[in-house]
């Protein structure tokens, strides 16, 4: 069982609202009076740097951040967790996608079994199926080899494959491994129009097996597949990744050709399980066992770490510190990567359905903020489309700065300009430019005080935003795997303080059973009435325009 600790009722919450209202946490001042201040507030680890010394925080900012996780008793819940407890208590679920990683000899137990065995047998047939595509030995219903693969799935059974597979494009294999998740029947046609039935593979992937995007997309992808291929021959071509046995059984689906894992993974914390089959046929078995090893890393850093060294606590309590105390309603993701240009839509899945909640763990309604809204875009594009309100805009937004030393391809100084950006962006954030500073600098270049006086305001630039950075050496499948978990449990952490559950996601459920009811009534002919006068009059205005 997890806590149950409301954090604005611990001391430390009171001393940090104390300390906030007496402090005005400038970060040229900071710097300015404490010249070890990156050596005391970033940390290194093997495979990357991690530099936190830009946030608004000084030394007693960080020890009451601290005693905020002590009091809040995140040592049981990481041990609760870890060790297969029901976490996900408004579901009964354990909540084990870190066992999903652990290559250890260690039992991991769920009502008394051993999960294990059951693990490292999906993955056996996961690697044994995907060397038979990857060869070229399995062959398609005409005796060809499959040249491409389409996942369907949405949330956690699209969100993860599609980021990691854009990560690792470096690595790729000879299959192309296509996307199709949206329910607008635009999406699917698009993916299969240049595709050819005997050479395509189709991966079924759903947790549930009941999600109606995926289920109607299914249904198209096997009539199109049937205009080519005959019934029997669906099985060649027709994977299903599932919990949900016999619903995939149901669908026409073989019991060979289905990948399994359980409902201790979550949706969104799925891409580790046979989730991960898309993933594995775009860059192969060997490149996914190191994504596993990579975030068994980052859990095991989670686990021993203490926690003024531990990388996802520090970024977790650093993200509270804003959402909390200065009221920041949104946090950036900022990756200097084209790879990782799908990262920020994957993490809003997994923060916003994680923490976007407002009950806690007492089944009250909570009286302070939770989850903030993540957002975000590779750099540098976002800087010529968004940064402007970060840097001059009246919100504070927090951000990450995500990058890699190293390049995996090197074109001239690409690199170089790159990372230029990178550290001028978080300097320029976190220091901007001052009247006396913007003064100055239009005095130099000539300008009349008239002119001054008429620009100065529009030039300064309030500084004082707050980044972490975070540079890898090398963007790899194991420093994937890494970054990935590193977010898993910072997402963990603050929902252990915030006191809510981060695991069930009852949020997506209305808009689901009200879309359903609807359906019906955009299939006859009959005058909507059913609904207030907005929703009858949009559906009448579809209904005479489709
Ligand atoms: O939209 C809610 C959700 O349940 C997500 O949590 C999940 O990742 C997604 O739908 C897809 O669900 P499934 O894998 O069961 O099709």
């Amino acid at each position: 069982m997890l806590p149950k600790i409301n954090p604005t009722q611990t001391t430390a919450w009171k001393n940090l609202h104390e300390h906030f209202a007496q402090n005005d946490f400038d970060l040229r001042t900071l710097f300015q009076n404490n010249l070890e201040r990156f050596q005391q507030f970033s940390i290194k680890r093997e495979d990357y740097l991690f530099d936190f010394s830009k946030n608004l925080i000084d030394q007693k900012t960080f020890d009451l951040l601290q005693n905020l996780v002590e009091e809040c008793d995140l040592k049981s819940a990481i041990s609760a967790m870890f060790s297969g407890d029901k976490i996900n208590e408004t579901e009964g679920r354990a909540v084990l996608h870190t066992a999903l990683r652990d290559f250890s000899d260690k039992e991991i137990l769920v009502d008394g079994e051993n999960i294990k065995p059951a693990i490292k047998r999906v993955l056996d047939q996961m690697k044994t199926f995907s060397e038979k595509i990857i060869s070229g030995e399995h062959k398609g219903f005409s005796g060809k080899e499959i040249t491409d693969v389409v996942n369907i799935g949405i949330g956690g059974s699209d969100l993860g494959p599609v980021m990691v597979c854009s990560a690792l494009k470096h690595f790729k294999t000879r299959l192309n491994v296509h996307f199709v998740s949206n329910v607008d029947g635009n999406h699917i046609a698009e993916v299969t129009k240049d595709l050819n039935p005997e050479t395509t593979l189709f991966i079924i992937a759903s947790k549930t097996f009941t999600t109606q995007e995926t289920i109607t997309n299914a249904e198209s992808a096997k009539d199109w597949f049937l205009k080519a291929g005959k019934q029997e021959e669906v099985a060649k071509h027709f994977v299903a990744l599932s919990t949900n046995i016999e619903a995939v059984k149901n669908f026409g689906i073989a019991e060979e050709n289905i990948f399994e894992f359980w409902d201790w993974v979550g949706g969104r914390y799925s891409l580790w399980s046979a989730i991960g089959l898309s993933i594995v046929l775009s860059v192969g078995y060997e490149n996914f066992e190191q994504l596993l090893k990579g975030a068994n890393e980052t859990d095991t850093h989670f686990q021993t770490a203490a926690f003024t060294e531990n990388v996802p606590v520090i970024m977790a309590l650093t993200g509270i510190w804003y959402r909390n105390f200065f009221d920041a309603g949104t946090y950036a993701i900022l990756p200097y990567s084209q790879y990782l240009d799908r990262f920020a839509a994957y993490l809003q899945q997994g923060d916003m359905e994680s923490n976007g909640k407002c009950v806690d763990r007492n089944g009250e309604f909570v009286e302070y903020e939770t989850g903030p809204i993540i957002w975000g875009e590779p750099g540098t594009n976002g800087q010529h489309a968004f940064y402007q309100l970060i840097h001059q805009g009246t919100e504070l937004i927090p951000a990450d700065f995500i990058a890699y030393a190293k390049s995996c391809n090197v074109v001239s100084d690409h690199q170089e300009i790159l990372m230029a950006n990178f550290f001028a962006q978080t300097e320029a954030l976190a220091f901007g430019k001052t009247e006396e500073e913007v003064r100055a600098e239009l005095a130099k270049s000539g300008l009349s005080e008239e002119e001054i006086e008429r620009l100065v305001n529009y030039k300064v630039f309030h500084g004082n935003t707050p980044t972490n950075s975070i540079i890898f050496n090398e963007l790899t499948p194991f420093s994937l795997g890494q970054l990935i978990a590193l977010y898993e449990h910072k997402i963990f952490v603050q929902g252990i303080i915030w006191n809510i559950f981060s695991f069930d996601q009852f949020g997506v459920e209305l808009g689901k059973v009200l879309a359903g009811k609807i359906l019906s009534e955009l299939k006859n002919t009959e005058p909507v009435i059913s609904h207030d006068s907005s929703t009858n009059g949009l559906i009448q205005y579809f209904k005479e325009k489709k």
